[in-house]
């Protein structure tokens, strides 16, 4: 007969988790009576095993029970020792301890963000791992559509790619809120690009607002507050340009007029060049209406940008790529300390 007291007595007086390994191997190991009593079930007619069987288990459960309550005791036990054997000295002083900086991309879109919010723009996110219709389809981007190559896209399978712009949640908040809406979004997108000024991944923001009788008045009132405001400048000429989006008609590149010169740029009306700054337009009536959008009662405009590009412009930043390599030198020359920086928080509210 098993003696289930005498095992968990053993159990119970070890001292250290070495000696309750030595009293786990005893009481359950491949010599333990226990062991050798569950062989013996194998020879025994149905009746007495099932009864017998049952017995057995009874006394292994408790024994297991009882090896994992010492061994938690016993492990607290050895950390209190240990904790007081090198007591952590608190008076310790964290002077040489390096600051970190804020990312020159958080800054700007921290930035973005203040400026947006107080025009009234609400903040809309969507995923990177986008279908074909956000990405495209719903975007009036036809299956073979030539605009599709300018995006050289990373497809996961026929349907799902990484999105190319942040354009897909245009379609995303429509199609969830209906009109009238204004929102921005920022996020990753993704191209097969790869030089001083393009990265495969790299940042856009979007804006879009439709609502009544939104025009490209406003369209072009907004972005000139938004330029003004972000590079900090009263004057911003600007030229829109006609272009192509398959999503806005009209569609307009931004120009504005500057002088970069030793990575400083100067915006006014003497600069020396037109430096192509925002792809914006009117959306597009097929738009509104692949989202459930009446294109007879509403209409509005959409713009969007890069953010690295607007990051490197205003703070003089000359190679894109740096930005993602996670050098704490260049981090340390480029970067923001963090009381210079609004918060997120204080900016606009999410929808
Ligand atoms: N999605 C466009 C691009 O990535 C930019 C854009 C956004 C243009 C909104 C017009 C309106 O090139």
């Amino acid at each position: 007969m098993i003696d289930k007291n005498k095992l968990l007595a053993a159990i119970e007086a070890a001292g250290t988790l070495k000696d309750l390994e030595a009293a786990r191997v005893a009481a359950l190991g491949k010599s333990s009576e226990l062991a050798a009593a569950l062989k013996t079930l194998g020879a025994m007619p149905e009746v007495e095993r099932k009864a017998r069987g049952a017995e057995l288990n009874v006394i292994r459960e408790a024994v297991e029970a009882a090896i994992e309550a010492r061994k938690s005791s016993l492990e607290s036990v050895e950390i209190n020792a240990k904790l007081a054997a090198n007591p952590a000295d608190v008076s310790l002083s964290y002077e040489g301890a390096r600051r970190g900086k804020i990312h020159p991309l958080s800054q700007v879109q921290d930035e973005l963000v203040q400026i947006f919010g107080r025009m009234g723009f609400k903040m809309a996110e969507g995923p990177d791992i986008e279908d074909d219709w956000h990405n495209f389809g719903a975007l009036n981007f036809t299956p073979e559509h030539p605009a599709r190559d300018s995006q050289a896209t990373f497809f996961i399978d026929a349907d799902h790619l990484l999105r190319t712009q942040t354009s897909d949640v245009q379609i995303r908040a429509m199609e969830e809120n209906g009109a009238p809406i204004k929102i921005i979004t920022m996020g990753r997108v993704y191209r097969c690009d790869w030089d001083a000024t393009h990265c495969p991944m790299f940042h856009q923001i979007e804006g879009l607002y439709i609502g009544e009788k939104v025009s490209m008045a406003n369209l072009k009132g907004c972005l000139e507050d938004f330029l003004k405001a972000f590079f900090e400048t009263d004057d911003v000429p600007m030229k829109l340009r006609p272009h192509y989006f398959p999503f806005t008609e009209p569609s307009v590149e931004v120009d504005i007029r500057c002088t970069i010169e030793n990575g400083e740029l100067k915006i006014g009306p003497n600069g020396k060049r037109w430096l192509e700054i925002l792809g914006a337009g009117m959306v597009h009536p097929q738009v509104l209406r692949n989202v459930g959008v009446d294109p007879e009662k509403y209409q509005g405009f959409a713009f969007g940008t890069g953010i690295e590009r607007l990051a490197m412009l205003k703070y003089g930043i000359p190679d894109m790529r740096k930005m993602f390599e996670g050098d704490a030198r260049w981090l340390s020359y480029y970067g923001f300390d963090a009381g210079d920086v609004p918060t997120l928080a204080a900016g606009l509210s999410r929808r």
